[in-house]
């Protein structure tokens, strides 16, 4: 994910922004307090971006806030995924039926977990945390169709309480 983002393009490190320098008395040293570089602008971003600290910071919320709701659609389409297999099995899908959907299931989830557990929220690489997010909602949608195209009992309460026949 990071290698796909703008600043390891221009070749930052790591530890340009999670360490930066700081001052102890007359001696430049390296902050070892790893946390969110965004608690230290001034010294973790302000050395190469000459802008105000407020502009920064909105920047970089701009990117995470953006990251963040593509990730609430994409938990929420999975969430609805699976409630179809519930449903789906509880009118009497056979695991051979529910295959195809599971398997969408678990390649949408992963994706998901992947640009979660990068924990930048898009910081680090916006563009390719979208791109995995958008995967993940196709898997998701393709899981959907999965269900709707299987040849499976009708989960419809309406209709298996007018006795149709499955
Ligand atoms: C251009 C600055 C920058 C660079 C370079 C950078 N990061 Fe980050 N990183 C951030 C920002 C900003 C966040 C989001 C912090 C927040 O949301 O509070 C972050 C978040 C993180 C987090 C999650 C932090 C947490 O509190 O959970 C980890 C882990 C991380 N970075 C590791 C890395 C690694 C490893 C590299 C190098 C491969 C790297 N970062 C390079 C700016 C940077
Ligand atoms: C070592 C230098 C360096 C540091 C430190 C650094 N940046 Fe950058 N940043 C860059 C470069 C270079 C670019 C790419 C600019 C370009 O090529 O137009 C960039 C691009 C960006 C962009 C545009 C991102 C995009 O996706 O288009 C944002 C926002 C940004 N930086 C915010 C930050 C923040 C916030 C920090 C501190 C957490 C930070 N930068 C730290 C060098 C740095």
């Amino acid at each position: 994910m990071w290698n796909q983002g703008i600043h390891a393009r221009a070749g930052v490190a790591c530890a340009d922004c999670h360490m930066p320098y700081m001052r102890v008395g007359a001696m430049k040293i390296s902050d070892h307090h790893v946390r969110s570089p965004l608690l230290n602008i001034a010294n973790a971003c302000q050395t190469c971006h000459r802008v105000p600290e407020a502009e920064l910071e909105a920047r970089a919320e701009n990117i995470q806030t953006k990251t963040f709701e593509l990730r609430n659609i994409a938990l929420d389409a999975l969430v609805e995924l699976i409630g179809d297999i519930q449903r789906a099995r509880d009118a009497g899908a056979t695991d051979d039926q529910l295959a195809a959907a599971r398997g969408l299931q678990r390649k949408a989830q992963f994706l998901l977990d992947f640009v979660e557990a990068e924990n930048s929220t898009g910081f680090h690489a916006g563009q390719e945390a979208a791109r995995v997010l958008g995967q993940s909602l196709d898997y998701t949608r393709k899981g959907q169709i999965a269900i709707r195209d299987a040849d499976l009992p009708t989960t419809r309460p309406a209709a298996a309480a007018a006795g149709r026949p499955r």
